[in-house]
């Protein structure tokens, strides 16, 4: 990437010395140019109703625990808890339109080989995307991330990336360079594990399969002012779905995207590999998010298909990012601007995100969500 990019890369540097390159992320209760917060937190990326607040670092003298400590504004009481349920039947096989096999749920979360609802939908899987490694402990990628790699919005969708970029990825997971900012969500946890589990022969033929395919139309991205009622299932960072029976009901959208399945039996229990998800996000968003991604601002960021491509559907080994999840993308963005993800790509992420406010990622992600892959 770096030979066939380099004459690029280094007009591009000129450019990101313009900006002002932080050594060190925001600072509690620091504000961008605009006066507007950098360290609120953006819970709904991370599948949390209220924000992160890292504990006071021995010593800290009220820095809030240093890198990546978040203020706590006001939160939104959490939503209520689901009322209690019957209990789930796991052996009676289920159908899905257009399936030629039928699953219990037992076989659809199995994380040691989920069901295949589409198998005429992707190529062969390898051993390790269908079954995982179980000497390993190492779960099946196609149980969290679907067999197709479309994956969900607290997870991530490893399809249409390039090889190179998954395997510095999964490198970056194993070393310790990419972490979660929000240490309540236990999946990317799970996902250092993973990588932590991986042979390199796994790691290669995991990342080939993941990139031989193109990513698709995955989330409706929709601006709306009242959204459905939901809350997070799942704990330590998990999926929102809209709440159901005298729950169930209109709310104000905020300052929020909420990223709900478009069709929630299908994703939950049912993992139909599908059915996607849409994404509510405030009015007038698309438009600001537009600007900043197309023209960047001076002391802002930079136009991102500088080095993302033409509609950042991807370019050599840069990741594409056209219509992926926004919950994820945003993550991304906080984690970067935050020093919680700093493999060796992220040198060049890092000023494009340092002056952002979260309202900034708010509808850059939304406008980058919207674009079609
Ligand atoms: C338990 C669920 C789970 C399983 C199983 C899992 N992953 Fe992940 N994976 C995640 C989560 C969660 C993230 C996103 C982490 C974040 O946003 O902080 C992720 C992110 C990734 C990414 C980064 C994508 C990007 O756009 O940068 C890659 C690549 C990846 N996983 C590959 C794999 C591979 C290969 C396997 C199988 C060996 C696998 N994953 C199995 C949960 C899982
Ligand atoms: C100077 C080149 C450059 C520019 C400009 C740039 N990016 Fe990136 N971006 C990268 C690189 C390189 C990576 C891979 C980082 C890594 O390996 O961790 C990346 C990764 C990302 C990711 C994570 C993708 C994933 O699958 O996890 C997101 C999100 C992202 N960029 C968004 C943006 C947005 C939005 C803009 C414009 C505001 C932008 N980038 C501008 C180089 C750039």
């Amino acid at each position: 990437m770096r030979n066939r990019m380099g004459i690029l890369l280094l007009t591009l540097f000129a450019l990101l010395c313009t900006l002002a390159i932080k050594a060190a992320p925001p600072q509690r209760g620091q504000q961008d140019q605009d006066g507007k917060n950098m360290n609120r937190g953006v819970p709904w990326a991370y599948g949390f109703a209220t924000p992160f607040v890292a504990a006071p670092a021995p010593g800290a003298g009220g820095g809030g625990g240093g890198r990546g400590a978040a203020a706590a504004p006001a939160a939104p009481a959490p939503a209520a808890p689901a009322p209690a349920a019957e209990p789930e039947d796991r052996d009676t096989p289920r159908r899905l339109p257009g399936a030629a096999a039928a699953f219990a749920l037992k076989e659809v979360d199995n994380n040691y080989g989920p069901a295949d609802w589409y198998p005429q939908d992707h190529p062969k899987m390898p051993e390790i995307v269908a079954h995982g490694d179980k000497a390993a402990m190492v779960n099946a990628c196609g149980f969290c991330h679907y067999p197709n790699g479309k994956g969900r919005p607290n997870n991530a969708g490893p399809a249409g990336l390039p090889a190179e970029y998954i395997l510095q990825q999964l490198d970056d997971f194993k070393s310790g360079a990419r972490t979660s900012w929000d240490k309540r969500k236990r999946n990317t946890g799970q996902m250092i594990d993973i990588a932590k589990g991986l042979s390199p022969e796994e790691m290669q033929a995991a990342a080939e399969y993941f990139s031989s395919m193109k990513w698709t139309p995955w989330t409706k991205v929709v601006e709306a002012d009242m959204v459905p009622k939901g809350h997070f299932v799942g704990g330590g960072g998990g999926l929102n779905m809209p709440l159901t029976g005298a729950e169930a009901g209109m709310e104000p959208l905020g300052d929020r995207i909420v990223e709900t399945p478009a069709s929630p039996e299908d994703t939950e229990p049912m993992r139909n590999p599908r059915s996607g998800f849409i994404a509510y996000v405030p009015t007038g968003t698309l438009k600001k998010g537009e600007a900043l991604v197309l023209r960047g601002g001076p002391g802002k960021t930079v136009a991102c298909a500088a080095c993302h491509g033409e509609g950042l559907k991807g370019n050599g080994g840069f990741p594409s990012l056209a219509g992926r999840s926004p919950s994820y993308l945003a993550r991304q963005l906080y984690d970067f601007q935050h020093f919680t993800r700093v493999g060796p790509g992220s040198q060049l992420m890092q000023p494009v995100v340092a002056n952002l406010s979260e309202d900034d990622i708010l509808a850059i992600v939304a406008y980058v969500a919207s674009l079609q892959p």
